[in-house]
């Protein structure tokens, strides 16, 4: 699975536990990011909504969310990823940016994936691959990245990992149906249809996911832009259109205290990082408009880049890792009798 900060991998199973003791039949990720607990929501069966600001989001959530799995003809899939991973390599905007300008890719995968994706807008743009093959080049790009995880920076010498072949693989799809969403979650939660559980999992500080996963953007757009600084970040990160409320501390709880009351849900899951902007009896006053309030700290791991070190922008690591463990504070609000069910259910 791809590398993503504050991605929820460690408390799916949790997440899980809590949305089948739920009973809960439809279901909402309104910051579905890698669409993990999208994708363990519909495993159990839910027709989910998976809902994101990030373009890369969205093709996962084509991907994984709303296509059926069930019915996609397989084989046809796994030809064409076997003839885009038969191209020869060809250097291009990916490859001058990224790998030479910027070193997060060894010239050989950047040139490879220019032809891919060259090949994916010319050969797939309207079919219903389109966005799996999109997938599986994201992923088989991050398998080969050298970088700790962000791309704020690339690492001084190349990570082991990047000399390998970057090759496509099966991105692995989901039976059943759901909807995949690009958009604002404060402007489209009053919006969206109602559903049974809501799960919230915004971000907790002010590093813009636009920023940190410009790569991602910029290999879905394929629009070519202008890029600046030794990270080669597209210019229009620097501008206003991308930014996301809760990304700033002084907006960040009247944007989260809105969202809670807006979301049209019947039980809402919210996860929130103990080190952030926002204290435990905070949460809970915010989320006990919604009903009942019980909360589940759960020890989490830190993000990798924290255990591996401090880097500044050249890649050159300049501090040490801080404390490796902080709680992740996992809020259930809805009517009582099904919440205390969600959580007794875990023990
Ligand atoms: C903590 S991450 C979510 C991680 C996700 N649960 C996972 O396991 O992959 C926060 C996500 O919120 C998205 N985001 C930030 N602001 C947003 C907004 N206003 N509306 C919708 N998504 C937003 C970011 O793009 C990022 O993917």
């Amino acid at each position: 699975m791809i590398k993503y900060i504050g991605s929820k991998r460690t408390l799916v199973p949790l997440l899980s536990g809590l949305a089948a003791a739920s009973e809960a039949k439809t279901a909402l990720d309104l910051f579905t990011g890698t669409t993990r607990v999208a994708k363990a929501f519909k495993e159990l069966g839910l027709a989910v909504t998976a809902v994101d600001l990030a373009s890369y989001s969205e093709v996962f959530a084509k991907t994984w969310i709303a296509l059926d799995g069930g019915s996609a003809n397989l084989a046809e899939l796994q030809r064409a990823m076997a003839e885009l991973n038969s191209l020869t390599g060809k250097a291009g905007y990916f490859t001058k940016t990224f790998c030479e300008d910027a070193r997060y890719f060894q010239p050989k995968n950047g040139e490879r994936v220019d032809a891919m994706r060259d090949a994916l807008e010319r050969d797939y743009r309207g079919s219903w691959m389109y966005e799996p093959l999109l997938t599986a080049l994201i992923l088989a790009a991050d398998r080969v990245d050298s970088t700790t995880g962000i791309q704020m920076a690339f690492l001084k010498n190349w990570a082991p990992r990047s000399n390998n072949q970057l090759a496509l693989r099966d991105p692995g799809l989901l039976a059943g149906s759901g909807t995949a969403i690009r958009g604002d979650a404060i402007a489209l939660a009053s919006q969206l249809e109602p559903v049974d559980l809501a799960y919230l999992d915004p971000p907790y500080n002010q590093h813009r996911y636009f920023s940190n996963y410009h790569i991602w953007e910029t290999l879905v757009r394929w629009d070519n832009p202008e890029t600046y600084g030794i990270a080669n970040k597209r210019i229009d990160v620097r501008g206003d259109d991308n930014r996301s409320a809760f990304n700033t501390k002084k907006l960040m709880p009247a944007a989260l205290s809105q969202l809670i009351n807006d979301v049209r849900a019947d039980t809402m899951i919210l996860s929130y990082n103990s080190d952030s902007w926002l204290l435990k009896d905070e949460l809970i006053d915010l989320c006990s408009q919604r009903g009942h309030v019980e909360v589940i700290d759960v020890d989490f791991k830190r993000y990798v880049g924290a255990q591996i070190g401090v880097y500044n922008k050249s890649g050159e690591k300049v501090g040490s890792p801080g404390a490796k463990r902080n709680l992740e504070h996992v809020v259930i609000a809805g009517d009582k009798v099904r919440v205390k069910r969600m959580v007794n259910s875990l023990v």
